[in-house]
């Protein structure tokens, strides 16, 4: 026998293409679809946590040029996530119901690496918890997630070692306006701010896009999470990962930079 190092023993094709079991009798042809999109999304945060504690890992060691090449990545993966919709959005919204009493009481809800991302970023709603089944293990590693310093954090801890404030919200915010007032100063600082709100923005479009295309299958039907369906999503784009940057643009105008 060969047992060489194959494309498909190497990327474990067979149990892959193994993964997919419709449940509905006779097979919804859409149902395949409807796997596969999630086990894609699903792969995905897989790797956007992989980049997340690099990037973490980079802060801490001031190593802002890394951080930058990460941020390309996830920045480049949250586009693909928010167009990923438009595969699901070809089914149309009777095709879905069709099969979709198969699904209950299962939702994205329920994804975990989802809620460690969010986690790991500073959105950190322990009420989500109570709808995951886990293991004690999976909840032990989310609970100890909730308690470990954010992104976040991480953030505010290296503009500390760069000498700005960050101990109040009053702090931060005159910390983020001093450097995009005068963004040369600190260029990698600056650089870094712009990443955090764009991995920021595009989580909160990815959220956007999610309950649009909820509206579109269900309209305002209640979730098969349990939630009130588009209602509960349409509050989700709330959420930021990183307030006081977005707060510090209210604070922009002409005159700042004299000040800076
Ligand atoms: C036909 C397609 C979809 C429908 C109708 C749908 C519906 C919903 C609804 C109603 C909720 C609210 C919770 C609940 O009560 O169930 C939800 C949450 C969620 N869905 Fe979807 N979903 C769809 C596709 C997807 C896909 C492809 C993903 C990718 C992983 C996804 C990920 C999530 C996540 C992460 C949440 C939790 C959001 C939060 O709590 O902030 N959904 N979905």
């Amino acid at each position: 026998m060969d047992d060489r190092i194959s494309y498909s023993s190497y990327l474990k094709v067979d149990e892959l293409v193994d993964l997919q079991r419709p449940l509905s009798r006779p097979e919804h042809h859409d149902e395949t679809l409807f796997i596969i999109i999630h086990q894609v999304y699903e792969l995905w945060f897989k790797q956007l946590l992989h980049e997340l504690r690099a990037v973490v890992e980079a802060l801490d060691r001031d190593e802002l040029l890394r951080v930058a090449k990460y941020f390309r990545r996830i920045h480049t993966i949250q586009r693909l996530l928010e167009q990923q919709v438009d595969v699901l959005e070809t089914m149309t919204p009777q095709e879905f119901n069709e099969f979709r009493d198969n699904l209950n009481p299962a939702s994205g809800f329920q994804s975990l690496q989802f809620r460690e991302v969010e986690f790991l970023c500073g959105v950190r709603r322990m009420d989500t918890l109570k709808y995951i089944t886990m293991t004690d293990g999976q909840r032990a590693k989310l609970e100890r997630l909730a308690n470990e310093p954010s992104l976040y954090d991480h953030v505010k801890a290296l503009l500390e070692r760069r000498g700005f404030a960050v101990d109040s919200s009053e702090a931060l915010i005159e910390s983020f306006r001093r450097i995009y007032v005068n963004p040369d100063a600190n260029y990698d600082l600056y650089l870094l701010l712009e990443d955090l709100i764009e991995f920021d923005e595009r989580f909160i479009l990815w959220r956007g896009r999610h309950v649009r295309m909820v509206e579109r299958m269900i309209g305002h039907k209640i979730g098969t999470g349990g939630s009130s369906g588009a209602e509960y999503l349409q509050r989700t784009l709330n959420h930021k990962f990183f307030p006081e940057l977005w707060e510090v643009r209210t604070h922009l105008g002409t005159g700042n930079y004299a000040q800076s």
